[in-house]
């Protein structure tokens, strides 16, 4: 007796993005009236110029909403066209019930297989990773893949360390079939022995060895980059866009010269969001990649290399081709 299996897609594409982000700026100057900080420090360390955050009654689900809204709209996909949605984020008030079944139901998408995926930051990587996947496996037709994230929820509002580094918002990519690849195989890992390096602890306040984690990022990502081109039969000077994990401008400038001293072109267009955006976790990729695409610096065709790192300690990557 044998089980029958589905036949799935040759090859998958990114069909559409989008992102939201909250009204609500903040700047250095703002931060520096309610804790012991200031704008040039700020920019020195970290390349922040201002985040934004959500006020009290918008919830991660309201932003994974309106990014997925306008990814459906950019892919000129329909609801009823999707069959599984897939919500990374770390940052839901509590662990029951999930973001995505909500954010199926509010988008029209009827019956949906809904999950969260939580590989903090790494969480957009490693869910564009499984959509592909369960695309090619004949397990979905579509899939919606949002990461978005209320990190105010979980930062002390006067903590330094965190506060000025963590912000609000939600970035999406509608994923479906292709006859041509049009998104790589995804390289992951983790890294369980480093956990203490970022966590939050019984509902409290997410915690963080700040230089064990900035020392880690720029040295173990971006050999994973390279992987994930060496997997998509990529090389470094193929990468038109990068756009690394917007966790600190010192971190994507440290990737982007490793990939540069193996090939990687002058002319690469390296993401650098977080200037105006903060660190959003699973939502900075998506994100940074839309908010780039609406200033012309990227198009259609490019080839992207996203690269996400992270809490877990989870890192993941892959090449895709711009829509
Ligand atoms: C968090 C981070 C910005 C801190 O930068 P850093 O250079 O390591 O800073 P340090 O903690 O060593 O502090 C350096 C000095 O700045 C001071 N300082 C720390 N935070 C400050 C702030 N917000 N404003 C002003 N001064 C600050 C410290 O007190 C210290 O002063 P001292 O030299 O007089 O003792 C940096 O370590 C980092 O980005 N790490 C990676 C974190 C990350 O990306 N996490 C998310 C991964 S997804």
């Amino acid at each position: 007796m044998t089980l029958r299996l589905k036949q799935g897609a040759a090859a998958t594409r990114v069909l559409g993005i989008g992102s939201t982000q909250p009204d609500r700026v903040v700047t250095n100057d703002d931060l520096s009236k309610i804790m012991d900080t200031n704008d040039q420090w700020i920019r020195d360390r970290v390349g922040i110029i201002e985040r934004r955050f959500a006020d009290k009654d918008e919830l991660l689900v309201d932003m994974a909403v309106k990014a997925g809204t306008s990814a459906l709209a950019d892919a000129g996909v329909q609801p009823s066209e999707v069959d599984t949605v897939i919500v990374p984020n770390c940052t839901m008030p509590s662990p029951i019930p999930n973001a995505a079944a909500q954010v199926a139901d509010r988008l029209g998408i009827k019956r949906a297989g809904a999950f969260d995926l939580n590989a903090a930051c790494a969480g957009f990587c490693y869910a564009l990773g499984v959509a592909s996947d369960l695309i090619r496996a004949g397990s979905s037709g579509k899939v919606l893949v949002i990461g978005a994230e209320k990190l105010t929820d979980w930062v002390d509002p006067v903590d330094r360390a965190n506060a000025i580094i963590f912000a609000d918002g939600a970035g999406a990519a509608v994923v479906g079939p292709a006859e041509e690849p049009g998104i790589g195989p995804v390289a992951w890992g983790s890294a369980g022995d480093l956990v203490d390096t970022i966590y939050t602890r019984d509902h409290r306040y997410l915690t963080q060895e700040g230089q064990s984690v900035f020392r880690w990022a720029t040295t173990q990502i971006a050999p994973i980059a390279l992987k994930a081109l060496e997997l998509a039969g990529l090389q470094p000077s193929d990468v038109d866009v990068l756009v690394p994990h917007q966790a600190n401008l010192r971190i994507v400038d440290a990737i982007a010269k490793k990939l540069r001293v193996n090939g990687a072109r002058e002319d690469m267009v390296v993401a650098d969001d977080i200037k105006y955006s903060g660190n959003t976790s699973s939502a900075s990729i998506p994100m940074a990649l839309d908010h780039m695409r609406a200033k012309g610096s990227v198009k259609a065709g490019d080839i992207v290399l996203a690269i996400g790192f992270g809490a877990g300690l989870s890192y993941a990557g892959q090449a895709f081709i711009c829509p």
